[in-house]
C-alpha cells in the first residue's frame, strides 16, 4: 500500500518578474493505492502527470508532505532505496544505453542469465529473442521498441509496486491490448500495485481507479465512466472567458 499525505512539489518560478517566486506543480495531493490494484492517472498535458510519478519514485524530492510505502515512511529516501524496496520505475523518455544488450538489461533486472527464462520475458512483451537477445539498447531502437524492452525489465524485477509513465507512446496498435494484459497478469500473479500514466483508452478502461489531475491537484477519483463529464471539460481552454471562442495569438501561451 502506497499513502501519499499532502504532497507538495514546488519549483522555482523563473518567469516571476518581482524577486523569488515558487510555481506550485503538486497541490496538495493526498491519496492511498492499494496494494494489487490498477490505477490510471491521467489528465491534461501539463498538469503534473509525470511530476507525481517521479515524486513517488524519489526523482522529485517533496516540497512538503508525507508519502508512505507498506507502513514505511520513505519521503527522504533515495532513489535506489526505494527500488530496493520494490518500487519500479518506467519513464516517459526512456534512457538508451550504448554498449548494453536486451540480455545484459533483462539479466540485470531478473537477476538471472539463464538464457531460456530471459527470452520468455522478451516473448511476453512480442519480442523475437533471436533477432533481439544481442541487440544493443541504443539509439538505432525505434521509439515503440525502447518502451517494450522498459515494461520488459520492469516486469522481470516483480516489483511490488510499479510505476508506468505513457509507456505506450511509440507503441502499435497491436500491441497496447498485451501490453495491458501483461500488465494484469503482473498484478494477478505477483499482487503488483500498478500506477499507470496515460491518455489511452484502454489503460484507463482496465484501471481499478483512475486518478484524475488537473493543475496539480486531484479534480477525480473513481471509475472510467464517473470521469467521463469532467475529462470532456478539461478539454475546454480555461482561457475561453478572454478570446470567447476566437483563435488569436494568445492561444497557446
Ligand atoms: N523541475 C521542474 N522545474 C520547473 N518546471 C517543472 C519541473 N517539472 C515539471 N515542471 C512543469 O510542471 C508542469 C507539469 O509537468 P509534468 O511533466 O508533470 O506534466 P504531465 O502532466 O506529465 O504532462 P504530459 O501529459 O505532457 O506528459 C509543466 O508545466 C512542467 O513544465
Ligand atoms: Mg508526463
Amino acid at each position: 500500500m502506497l499513502e501519499l499525505k499532502e504532497i507538495y512539489f514546488t519549483v522555482p518560478d523563473k518567469e516571476a518578474e518581482n524577486g523569488p517566486a515558487e510555481k506550485t506543480i503538486l497541490n496538495n495531493i493526498s491519496f492511498t493505492f492499494e496494494k494489487g490494484k490498477f490505477y490510471g492517472i491521467t489528465g491534461p498535458n501539463g498538469c503534473g502527470k509525470t511530476s507525481l510519478a517521479k515524486t513517488i519514485m524519489g526523482i522529485n524530492k517533496a516540497t512538503h508532505g508525507k508519502i508512505i510505502y507498506n507502513g514505511k515512511e520513505i519521503t527522504e529516501m533515495s532513489i535506489t532505496d526505494r527500488a530496493r524496496e520494490g518500487i519500479a520505475y518506467g519513464f516517459q523518455h526512456s534512457a538508451r544505453f550504448k554498449g548494453v544488450t536486451f540480455r545484459d538489461l533483462l539479466a540485470i533486472a531478473a537477476g538471472t542469465d539463464d538464457e531460456g527464462k530471459l527470452m520468455d520475458i522478451l516473448a511476453r512483451v512480442g519480442f523475437c529473442s533471436l533477432d533481439f537477445l544481442d541487440k544493443p539498447v541504443d539509439s538505432t531502437l525505434s521509439g515503440g521498441e525502447i518502451k517494450k524492452i522498459e515494461l520488459a525489465t520492469t516486469i522481470a524485477r516483480h516489483p511490488g509496486l510499479a510505476i508506468y509513465d505513457e509507456p505506450d507512446t511509440g507503441i502499435d496498435l497491436w500491441t497496447i491490448e498485451p501490453m495491458v494484459k501483461l500488465i494484469k497478469r503482473q498484478i494477478t500473479d505477483y499482487e503488483t500495485t500498478t500506477i499507470v500514466v496515460s491518455h489511452n483508452k484502454a489503460f484507463l478502461e482496465a484501471a481499478d481507479c483512475l486518478v484524475l489531475i488537473k493543475e496539480g491537484q486531484i479534480a477525480y477519483t473513481g471509475d472510467l465512466e464517473g470521469a467521463k463529464p469532467l475529462l470532456s471539460d478539461l478539454s475546454v481552454c480555461r482561457y475561453t472567458d478572454l478570446c470567447e471562442g476566437e483563435i488569436d495569438a494568445q492561444c497557446y501561451r
